[in-house]
């Protein structure tokens, strides 16, 4: 009996057995028999991403005797924005963990999560990601071969810019900002007479520098992370929209697998989720404590009537992108909001 059927055998009966696989040693586990999976991403290690996609690697190698090797590639070093989706689909890498917003050149729904002030808080959001909505929304990702696995949180976004400390809709015109792929970003950034440019988030940091744009919006994390305070004068602490990520896989791919690895894959993804965002929003915390301690942005803290105006100033967007993701997904949204709050 080859070494393949005897780890497989080896994980059914502990599986069976109901208690977690125990290591076993890797050096049992022939090269050639192995399952890799490839897990690109485009932000640092040290982001809420980074460190649950790592997490995930670790655990599923200690949870499978090293049987199946998840290979994480950070910082867009294998793929950036704008390559990751067809090599998901070529099966040149088995996971991902876009921006929702990246989605929705595919799938304009997505564009939901980036409605702006959609939500009050993470509970919230958690609420949404959860829940029947979101499931219909994984079910279309098979249209284009994808499994959704899960939602992790990035965190809610901030302003930041060379040339203004921003605290009222007026202050944004003339701004150039550097945008995720979505129509939704556009709006807002125009309803405040504003200019918004797709662009892969590895670019941004080099754009920034040399005046591609004079601005972007992003969670702390990333902000932190990717050094974009060398850039930029200005932060602006709004929590005006939210970045969540949804863990994709290829769907041939994860049924090629047999139930055993895919319950260890499932339970283990499911950990990391809880795990990942218990500690996404104090990363958040603990990177905008350093972006102060540093020094290198002018940070505005907006009132509840700054917060309110603004707010005010870009609720057309709702309204406007209704017929791209669909009125009654923004209708829901907005009542979501209000209950969820
Ligand atoms: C961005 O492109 O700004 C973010 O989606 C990066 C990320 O994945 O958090």
């Amino acid at each position: 009996m080859g070494i393949k059927k005897l780890t497989i055998l080896f994980l059914g009966l502990l599986l069976l057995g109901g208690c977690s696989p125990r290591v076993i040693d890797e050096q049992q586990v022939d090269k050639n028999e192995k399952i890799v999976i490839k897990f690109s991403h485009v932000v640092s290690e040290n982001t809420p991403k980074g460190l649950a996609a790592k997490r995930f690697a670790d655990l599923v190698r200690e949870r499978t005797g090293g049987y199946v090797e998840v290979q994480v590639f950070p910082d867009s070093m294998l793929y950036k924005d704008g390559e990751e989706f067809e090599a998901l689909k070529s099966g040149a890498v088995q996971m991902l963990a876009p921006a929702t917003s990246k989605l929705s050149t595919m799938f304009p729904e997505w564009q939901l999560f980036d409605l702006p002030y959609a939500f009050s808080d993470m509970t919230t959001a958690h609420n949404l990601m959860d829940g029947p909505l979101v499931k219909e929304l994984f079910t279309d990702l098979q249209e284009q071969n994808f499994l959704g696995l899960a939602m992790w949180d990035s965190g809610f976004k901030q302003f930041t810019n060379n040339i203004r400390p921003l605290r009222k809709p007026e202050d944004f015109q003339g701004l150039h900002f550097r945008i995720m792929t979505s129509q939704v970003l556009k709006a807002q950034f125009n309803e405040l007479g504003a200019q918004a440019s797709p662009m892969p988030f590895n670019d941004v940091y080099e754009a920034l520098k040399n005046g591609t744009v004079d601005a972007e919006e992003n969670t702390i994390s990333n902000i932190y992370t990717q050094n974009f305070d060398h850039n930029q004068k200005f932060l602006t602490l709004s929590n005006h929209g939210y970045i969540g990520y949804v863990v994709l896989t290829n769907a041939d791919f994860w049924e090629s697998l047999t139930p055993e690895v895919t319950k260890i894959l499932e339970d283990t993804m499911r950990d990391v989720t809880i795990w990942e965002r218990e500690r996404a929003g104090n990363m958040d915390q603990n990177h905008l404590a350093e972006l102060e301690r540093e020094g290198k942005m002018e940070i505005t803290h907006l009132s509840q009537e700054e917060q309110a105006q603004l707010q005010k100033a870009l609720n057309p967007v709702y309204d406007l992108l209704s017929a791209e993701i669909g009125k009654d997904l923004v209708n829901k949204v907005k009542e979501f909001s209000k209950e969820g709050a």
